[in-house]
C-alpha cells in the first residue's frame, strides 16, 4: 500500500489533472520529500530551487530526449522511441525543435532565430501591441464583463505571434486547436509512468496536421516573400546549407506553441492573482510603473511552464543526489519558486518582495528567446487593463486546462 510519503503517490498527486486548480500543496510534498528517484523508469525529479538551478547550469545536462536510457533501449530493440515533446519528435525522421536539441545543432538554429528577437525588432512591435490591446479593451468596455483568457490574453498572444511569424490570424480555429493539443505533449506522463496517456493519438495527428500547415505556408512564402520570420528563414535556407525545410517547420511549430500557451498563462495568472488581492489591482491601476514587479512576481508565483525536462548526458551529482547517465530529470520549477530557501513567504503573492527568485524562463543555453517579447506584451496588457477598469473584480470561478507542464487557465471571468 502506498503511504503519504511513497514517491509514486507524491508524484502522481503532483501531476494529476484533477489537481490543476491548486497543485502547490502537492509540489510542497515533493519538495519536502527531497529529490525523488524512480529507477524502474530511469527518472529523477528535483523540486528545490538549488537543485533545479544546478541541473540547468550543469554542462552534462542535455535537452535531446533521445539521449535518455529509455529511448536508447527502444532504439537498440529496433522500436521507434516514444515521442516526447513538441511536434518535431512525433517522428524521429523529422528535425526536432531546437528546444530539444543540444549543441552544435541547437546553437546553429538558435542563432538564426535569435535575430528576430533582438531588442530593435521587439521594440518595433510595441505600437502594434498597444493598438491591439486598446482595441480588445474597447470591445470589453461595451460588454461590462469579460473572460481574461478569451477576450484579452489569447487574442493578444495569437495576434502578436502571427504577426511575427507571418501566419494568417484567420487560420486560428485550426492552428489554435492543434497548438493546444501539442501543448499537452510536453506533459511528463510517459517519463513518469512509461505508459502512453489518453488522447495521445489525437496529439500525434495534431502534430502531423501542423507540419502540413506550415509546409503549405512555406510554399506560399517562397512564391510571395513578406516581412516576417518565415520568409527570413526561407531566405537563409535558400542561400546555403544552414537550415533545412524540416528545421524551418519545427522552428515554426515551436514558436507558434510557445507564443500561444505560456504567454496567455502569464497574463491570465497575473490578472487572477491581482483580483484575489484587490489592493494589488488598485495599486497597478494607480501606478502603471509597478507592472514589471507584478510580472516577475506572477512568473514566480504561478510559473507558466511548471516544469522542464533534461537528460543526464553523463553520470552527474546534483546536491547530494547521484543521477545515472541517461536518466530523465524533471525540474519542478513551480515547486522551486515556492522553496522557502529561495524566496521568503513563498506562498504569498507580493510584487513588492525585496528578492524575487525564479527560473520561469529557464537558465543558460536554452533561456527563453521570447522573454523580452513576453515581458513587453504582458506589461502593455496588464497596465492597460488595470487602468481602464480600476474597479474590476472576479466574475466567477476560474477554470483550468488539464495541462501539467503548460498549466494555465481556460477561462477567467471578470466583471468590470
Ligand atoms: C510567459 C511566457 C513564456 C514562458 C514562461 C516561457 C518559458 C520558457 C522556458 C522555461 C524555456 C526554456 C526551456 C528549457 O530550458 O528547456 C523557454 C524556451 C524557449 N522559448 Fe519561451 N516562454 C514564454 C514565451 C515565449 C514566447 C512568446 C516565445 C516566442 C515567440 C518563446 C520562445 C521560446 C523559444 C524559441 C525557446 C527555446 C530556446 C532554446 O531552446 O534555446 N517563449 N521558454
Amino acid at each position: 500500500m502506498p503511504t503519504a510519503t511513497d514517491p509514486h503517490t507524491l508524484l502522481g498527486a503532483a501531476l494529476a489533472p484533477a489537481n490543476r486548480i491548486d497543485p502547490y500543496p502537492h509540489y510542497r510534498g515533493l519538495r519536502e520529500y527531497g529529490p525523488l528517484q524512480l529507477p524502474e523508469v530511469s527518472l529523477t525529479v528535483f523540486s528545490s530551487f538549488a537543485d533545479c538551478d544546478a541541473v540547468l547550469r550543469h554542462p552534462a545536462s542535455a535537452s535531446d530526449r533521445f539521449k535518455s536510457s529509455i529511448a536508447q533501449r527502444q532504439i537498440a530493440a529496433g522500436e521507434a522511441p516514444r515521442p516526447f515533446g513538441l511536434a518535431g519528435l512525433v517522428d524521429r525522421r523529422r528535425a526536432p525543435a531546437f528546444l530539444f536539441l543540444d549543441p552544435p545543432d541547437h546553437t546553429r538554429l538558435r542563432t538564426l532565430v535569435a535575430k528576430a528577437f533582438v531588442p530593435k525588432v521587439i521594440n518595433e512591435l510595441a505600437p502594434g501591441i498597444t493598438a491591439l490591446v486598446d482595441s480588445l479593451l474597447d470591445k470589453i468596455e461595451q460588454q461590462g464583463r469579460f473572460d481574461a483568457v478569451a477576450d484579452l490574453a489569447y487574442p493578444l498572444a495569437v495576434g502578436v505571434i502571427c504577426k511575427l511569424l507571418g501566419v494568417p490570424v484567420e487560420d486560428e480555429p485550426q492552428f489554435g486547436r492543434a497548438s493546444s493539443l501539442l501543448g499537452q505533449t510536453v506533459d511528463p506522463f510517459i517519463a513518469a509512468t512509461g505508459a502512453v496517456p489518453e488522447g495521445f493519438e489525437q496529439r500525434i495527428e495534431a502534430g502531423k496536421w501542423l507540419r502540413r500547415y506550415f509546409a503549405e505556408l512555406i510554399e506560399r512564402r517562397r512564391r510571395e516573400p513578406s516581412d516576417d520570420l518565415i520568409s527570413a528563414l526561407i531566405a537563409v535556407e535558400e542561400t546555403g546549407d544552414q537550415l533545412t525545410e524540416e528545421e524551418i517547420i519545427s522552428t515554426c511549430n515551436l514558436l507558434l506553441i510557445a507564443g500561444h500557451e505560456s504567454t496567455v498563462s502569464l497574463i491570465a495568472h497575473a490578472v487572477l492573482a491581482m483580483l484575489r488581492h484587490p489592493e494589488q489591482w488598485a495599486a497597478l491601476a494607480a501606478d502603471p510603473g509597478r507592472v514589471p514587479k507584478v510580472i516577475e512576481e506572477a512568473l514566480r508565483y504561478d510559473a507558466p511552464a511548471q516544469l522542464l525536462g533534461r537528460i543526464a548526458g553523463e553520470d552527474m551529482v546534483i546536491g547530494e543526489t547521484a543521477v545515472p547517465k541517461g536518466d530523465t530529470m524533471i525540474l519542478l520549477l513551480a515547486a522551486a519558486h515556492r522553496d522557502p530557501a529561495a524566496n521568503e513567504r513563498p506562498d504569498e503573492f507580493d510584487p513588492d518582495r525585496k528578492v524575487c527568485r525564479h527560473l520561469a524562463f529557464g537558465r543558460g543555453t536554452h533561456f527563453c528567446l521570447g522573454a523580452p517579447l513576453v515581458r513587453l506584451e504582458a506589461s502593455v496588457a496588464l497596465s492597460a487593463v488595470a487602468s481602464r477598469f480600476p474597479a474590476a473584480r472576479l466574475g466567477g470561478e476560474p477554470r483550468y486546462k488539464p495541462n501539467v507542464t503548460l498549466r494555465g487557465l481556460a477561462e477567467l471571468p471578470v466583471t468590470v
